[in-house]
């Protein structure tokens, strides 16, 4: 909220960055601040600001400022590295591509730079490259250097202004130009297809090689065609929408899940069916490995007092047909976090488009109702633990995704 508070100010009193661009002479188009594009293109701005893109980078997103604490160091210094490799900290080059583009770490030191995910980190880009190696090197290319950029043009979906003459910033008095030095060039090939996403989003492999995170390939191996944008984009006042919901978007997340229940009395309980149905082109949930789903089933006498509940402390022991998430192991099968993981112990999120029945034998007399509650948590139940203290309450809370109930 503050932020956008003083943003407006900003705007309404017409200071706005591209023309303190214009008096300090020309940062390359990399640094140039989220603000400097929202003097014009407020909309999209107010939507990237509440944009996870926009919250990246270890100052800002708290859930990556404990891990990058860890495993890295503190956002705030120079010559930060990764723990595990002694070398660059890979996690900058797709949660703060600019800073990585210098080979920086002091994320506070250029305004892009924290910014993490920002307009010029993406609208520079110029050609994907693919996130393969050479044949010798296993790791994957990861964010930034997985494709090429122009230091001289933006880059766009239709190339607004592509051989035009420089426009003038609207409302400018003295018709100064400000975007005259950031002309355009169109790159349909890489804005409106899945590749501008996929150089962050296709894989992160951890650097005992394992695939933590997998999105790209759960869209390409499903067959599908459709393209990241065409659900994280849509067209909203004749813009493509910047907000990219996801895990943290309770909306976002409902639309994913179909949930459906049948079921009837039987003996002297109940025999229910749950049908959970994963409508998207990747796996439900995707991304980060440490997503947790768990289905809640519980079974309601004439009172409206659970009787019946299909777990009651930990459903991934008590019931894992439940629980929707990818497990992480050590060598000897211990649960471990994403970075030490040696193996995928087992992956039990839903596939692109998978239906799956879940079925319950409630074996007590005097059901009437059965209800089944669907929960979303960002972080699996020993992060939570672990970082209680550092982590704020909305980080940490499940989010209900679906609910359903039938009367028997
Ligand atoms: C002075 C005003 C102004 C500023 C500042 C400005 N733009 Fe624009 N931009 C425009 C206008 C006007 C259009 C054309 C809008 C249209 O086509 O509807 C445009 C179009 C675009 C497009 C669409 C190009 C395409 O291929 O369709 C992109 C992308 C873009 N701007 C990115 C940026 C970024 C990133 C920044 C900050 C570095 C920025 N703009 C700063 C005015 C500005
Ligand atoms: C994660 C990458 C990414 C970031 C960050 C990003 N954009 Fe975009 N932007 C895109 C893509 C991709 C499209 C094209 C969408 C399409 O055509 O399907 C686009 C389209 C646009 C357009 C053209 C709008 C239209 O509907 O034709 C403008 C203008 C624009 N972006 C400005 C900005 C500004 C300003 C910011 C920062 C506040 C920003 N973008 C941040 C990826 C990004
Ligand atoms: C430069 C790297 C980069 C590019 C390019 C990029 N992303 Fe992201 N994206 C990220 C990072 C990093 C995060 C995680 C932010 C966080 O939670 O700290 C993220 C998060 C997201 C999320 C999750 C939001 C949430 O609620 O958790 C969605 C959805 C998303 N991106 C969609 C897209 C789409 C669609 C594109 C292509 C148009 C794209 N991204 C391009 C780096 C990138
Ligand atoms: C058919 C629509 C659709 C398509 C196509 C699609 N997504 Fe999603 N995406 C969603 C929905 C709905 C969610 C929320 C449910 C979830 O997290 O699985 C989501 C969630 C996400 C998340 C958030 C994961 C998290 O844990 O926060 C990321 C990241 C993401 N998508 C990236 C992508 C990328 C990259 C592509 C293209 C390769 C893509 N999506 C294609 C609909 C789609
Ligand atoms: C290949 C690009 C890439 C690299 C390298 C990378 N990440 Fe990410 N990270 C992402 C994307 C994309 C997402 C969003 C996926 C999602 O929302 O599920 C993400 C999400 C996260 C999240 C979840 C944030 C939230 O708010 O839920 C954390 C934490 C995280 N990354 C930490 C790290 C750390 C620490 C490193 C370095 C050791 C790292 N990442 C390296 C791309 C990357």
């Amino acid at each position: 909220m503050m932020r956008s508070l003083v943003v407006v100010i900003v705007l309404l009193t017409g200071m706005g960055a591209a023309q303190v661009r214009a008096e300090e002479g020309k940062p390359p188009l990399h640094h140039l601040s989220a603000s400097a594009c929202g003097e014009c293109h407020q909309e999209i701005y107010l939507q990237w600001l509440g944009s996870m893109h926009s919250q990246s980078s270890a100052l800002n997103d708290p859930i990556h400022k404990v891990m990058y604490a860890i495993q890295a160091g503190d956002p705030t210094q120079e010559d930060v590295k990764l723990k595990a490799t002694g070398g660059y900290p890979v996690c900058l080059k797709c949660h703060a591509p600019n800073a990585a583009r210098d080979g920086k770490t002091k994320l506070d030191a250029v305004e892009a730079y924290g910014e993490g995910v920002t307009c010029v980190s993406c609208h520079t880009m110029l050609e994907f490259q693919g996130t393969v190696q050479g044949k010798e090197d296993s790791k994957p290319k990861m964010g930034s250097d997985a494709f090429t950029f122009s230091n001289m043009h933006l880059q766009g979906p239709n190339g607004a202004f592509a051989g035009k003459d420089p426009i003038h910033a609207p409302g400018s008095p003295t018709g100064e130009t400000s975007v005259n030095a950031f002309p355009h060039q169109a790159n349909g090939k890489l804005f409106k297809t899945s590749d501008i996403c996929l150089g962050c989003h296709e894989k992160n492999v951890n650097p005992n090689g394992i695939p933590v995170c997998t999105t790209g390939p759960e869209l390409t191996q499903s067959g599908n065609t459709v393209t990241c944008q065409s659900c994280h984009m849509p067209t909203i006042n004749g813009f493509s929408d910047h907000s990219m919901a996801g895990g943290h978007s309770q909306a976002k997340l409902k639309r994913g899940i179909l949930m459906t229940m049948t079921g009837e009395k039987r003996g002297n309980g109940a025999a229910i069916s749950v049908k959970l149905k994963n409508l998207l082109a990747h796996n439900y949930p995707t991304g980060a490995p440490f997503r947790f789903v768990v289905l809640k089933v519980v079974g309601l006498d004439a009172k409206g007092e659970v009787i019946w509940k299909n777990f009651v402390t930990n459903p991934v022991e008590e019931d894992p047909k439940g629980v929707l998430m990818l497990k992480l192991t050590d060598e000897a099968d211990k649960p471990v976090p994403p970075m030490l993981a040696k193996k995928i112990k087992g992956d039990s999120r839903l596939k692109p488009g998978e239906e799956r029945n879940l079925d319950y034998d409630l074996p007590v007399s005097g059901i009437v109702k059965v209800r089944a509650e669907l929960s979303y948590s960002l972080l699996l139940p020993p992060m939570i633990k672990q970082f209680d203290a550092e982590l704020p309450a909305e980080v940490k809370q499940p989010v209900q995704v679906a609910r359903t109930e039938l009367d028997l």
